[in-house]
């Protein structure tokens, strides 16, 4: 399975540089990526974890005050990174059309794209988050050739779901990850949305997910190890 981890927003130099530590000492079959707060992945210096971004710009290097391009991603050895997540779309206006951009960017500089995509609460209850997804989907996809679009690996994580503590019912979940994949048949797909030690027990017999993308998790390394031990 395919676990991407999260930081967001946390921790300092020295709060990173302990957390690696940490990190180093994880032994799984699985495949671990780590997206740390851009200024820590100059620090990044393990190797039974791939490194990945939380963020790219949409252009190439220029003048784009407080963007970090493709290029320079690619330069720090990044091999994935997240796009179109949740918090970006909300407190950063990303729209699906960014998304776009910020794959082709990623694709010709050889960095795998996950793409983030669900649903708010309210578009849940209006019953329109069929076309929410689809809309996320196709857009993000659009002007892709067939074999690029294979490599972007999805995220699926409803929004509600997101650092709550509440997570859909299986059957809830996998209607959603049977509308992806009759679009993109042949992509790997996460889920994310409060997954922990607790609830994968009932997560993981969801057969079509490929991995998990953890936000809260990832900043507590023993409760990760349990987690990753169960799955
Ligand atoms: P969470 O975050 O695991 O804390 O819910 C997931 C995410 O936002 O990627």
């Amino acid at each position: 399975m395919i676990v991407a981890l999260n930081n967001k927003s946390n921790f300092t130099k020295e709060e990173f540089i302990k957390y690696l530590d940490e990190l180093s000492t994880i032994e799984t079959k699985h495949k671990i990526i780590l997206c740390p707060t851009s200024v820590n992945i100059a620090l990044f210096d393990i190797d039974n974890v791939s490194l990945g971004a939380q963020n790219v710009s949409n252009n190439l290097a220029g003048a784009h005050t407080g963007e970090v391009n493709a290029d320079q991603l690619e330069s720090f050895k990044v091999k994935y990174c997240l796009v179109g997540h949740s918090e970006r779309r909300e407190e950063q206006h990303i729209t699906s059309k960014d998304t776009n951009k910020k794959i082709k960017q990623l694709l010709d500089n050889h960095i795998t794209p996950i793409l983030c995509v669900g649903e708010t609460k309210e578009q849940r209850v209006h019953k329109n988050y069929r076309a929410v997804i689809r809309e996320e989907l196709l857009t993000a996809i659009k002007d892709l050739e067939e074999e690029e679009i294979k490599r972007i690996i999805i995220a699926y994580e409803p929004i509600y779901s997101i650092g709550t503590g509440i997570v859909p019912t299986n059957d809830e979940i996998i209607e959603v990850l049977n509308i992806i994949k009759k679009i993109l048949p042949d992509n790997k797909i996460l889920y994310g949305g409060s997954a922990n030690e607790d609830n994968i027990d009932t997560l993981k017999e969801i057969k079509e997910i490929d991995g998990f993308l953890l936000g809260g998790l990832s900043l507590e390394v023993e409760k990760l190890k349990l987690f990753l031990e169960k799955i």
